[in-house]
């Protein structure tokens, strides 16, 4: 197959779709990989480095588009872009045109198929292609830090001949894939971390990483759909938040990670909840770029706002800030999926063959133009 990489050019975006490590995995299986010049200089690879790996670097977009089956992507493709593809293009990405927010129309206009990463069943086949987790992961150790950078106090516990400084106290919320890597990384800072999730499968891991686990007078779920936590009723999430103050008002900096697929980020810590917490405080909500609103009632999304004194960050494509190993594991988890999709060499594309793949059939959104 002709695979195109080209320049994410959504906003707050860094990442490439393809490393040249993972681009030259493909070109090792026989396809060719068409590479925009500089589509990789915000993850720090040049064109050099796609070269050695055996890509040929295009100069636009129109001249890699021409050329090419499928186009690796991160982030949604803008309308031009998409209004530039062959017909019959595949399209792999981490944002499904089925959202509302993509050039769907512009998609099926060109008999389009699109792939949509985000949609990867949670079983042992996919893992390597899971970029759900890998850009998750990314996001939390991030969020660690930026706390860490943000909170006018030390993290670790220090003792100086001026006096000792007692450890930060720091909360996460939610605790899959990216607020594991927020308590990991707080931890190895010198935080004293709690953490708290609904499913009570989390409260093990949590303790597995040194943090004490939140553990609250409310009900938690046992039998989570898939490991996924489901939307909570509007009385037990009241409950929850009410139970949860304290813990927030006594931290002095709180992490916000929790999500439920396909519905509205919960809400975790409203403004009242702020208010409570210590002038100079911290939250970082990394659902803040959910449509309808984080975790954090304040937050907003890509902006740093001041709430009764406490600093209030909003998360927004923070994976993106860590380009270069954000890029290395997502080109890692696109070629281990493009890999897995071929037969013979080329991706599969008929209904019968799609159906009979249960990645191909989860995350296969759009089909020669048609949806799924
Ligand atoms: P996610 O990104 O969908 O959500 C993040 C966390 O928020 C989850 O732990 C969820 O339980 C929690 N959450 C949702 N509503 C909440 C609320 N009201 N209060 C507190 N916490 C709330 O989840 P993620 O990170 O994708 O992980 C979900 C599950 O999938 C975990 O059990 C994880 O171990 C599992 N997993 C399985 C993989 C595999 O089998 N290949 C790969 C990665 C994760």
């Amino acid at each position: 197959m002709q695979i195109g990489v080209l320049t994410e050019n959504a906003p707050f975006e860094r990442r490439v779709a393809l490393t040249p490590e993972s681009a030259g995995r493909l070109i090792t299986a026989g396809h060719s990989v068409y590479v925009q010049s500089g589509a990789g200089l915000a993850a720090a690879e040049d064109d050099d480095a796609y070269r050695a790996a055996g890509a040929v670097i295009g100069k636009s977009p129109e001249e890699i588009l021409g050329n090419i089956d499928l186009l690796a992507a991160v982030g949604q493709l803008d309308q031009q872009t998409a209004s530039r593809l062959k017909p019959g293009t595949a399209v792999i990405g981490l944002s499904s045109p089925k959202d509302g927010r993509g050039p769907a129309g512009v998609l099926v206009d060109r008999h389009a198929s699109f792939f949509a990463l985000e949609l990867l069943p949670r079983i042992t086949r996919a893992q390597s292609m899971d970029a759900l987790s890998s850009q998750a992961m990314v996001a939390g150790y991030r969020a660690g830090l930026i706390a860490a950078e943000r909170l006018p106090r030390f993290f670790p516990l220090l003792m100086t001949a001026a006096g000792t400084v007692p450890p930060a106290r720091v909360v996460v919320l939610g605790a899959g894939v990216a607020g594991l890597q927020a308590i990991a990384t707080a931890k190895r800072l010198g935080a004293v971390v709690e953490a708290y999730d609904v499913r009570a499968a989390a409260a093990e891991e949590i303790r597995s990483l040194g943090a004490k686990a939140i553990t609250l007078d409310v009900e938690s779920q046992t039998s989570a759909s898939g490991g996924y936590a489901s939307e909570q009723a509007a009385d037990a999430a009241d409950r929850q938040r009410r139970a949860l103050a304290p813990y927030v008002a006594a931290a002095d900096a709180v992490i916000t990670t929790a999500a439920v697929p396909g519905r509205p980020a919960p809400l975790l810590v409203t403004a009242e909840m702020v208010e409570k917490m210590r002038p100079g405080s911290v939250v970082v909500d990394l659902a803040a770029d959910n449509p309808n609103g984080g975790n954090c009632e304040v937050s907003r999304p890509g902006e740093e706002i001041r709430h009764h004194g406490v600093l209030v960050h909003g998360g927004r494509n923070v994976p993106s800030q860590l380009a270069a190993h954000a890029s290395r594991l997502y080109g890692a988890n696109m070629s281990a999926f493009i890999l897995a999709m071929c037969q013979d060499g080329v991706l599969l594309s008929t209904p019968e063959d799609i159906a009979a793949d249960d990645i191909a059939a989860a995350c296969c959104v759009l089909l020669k133009g048609e949806f799924r």
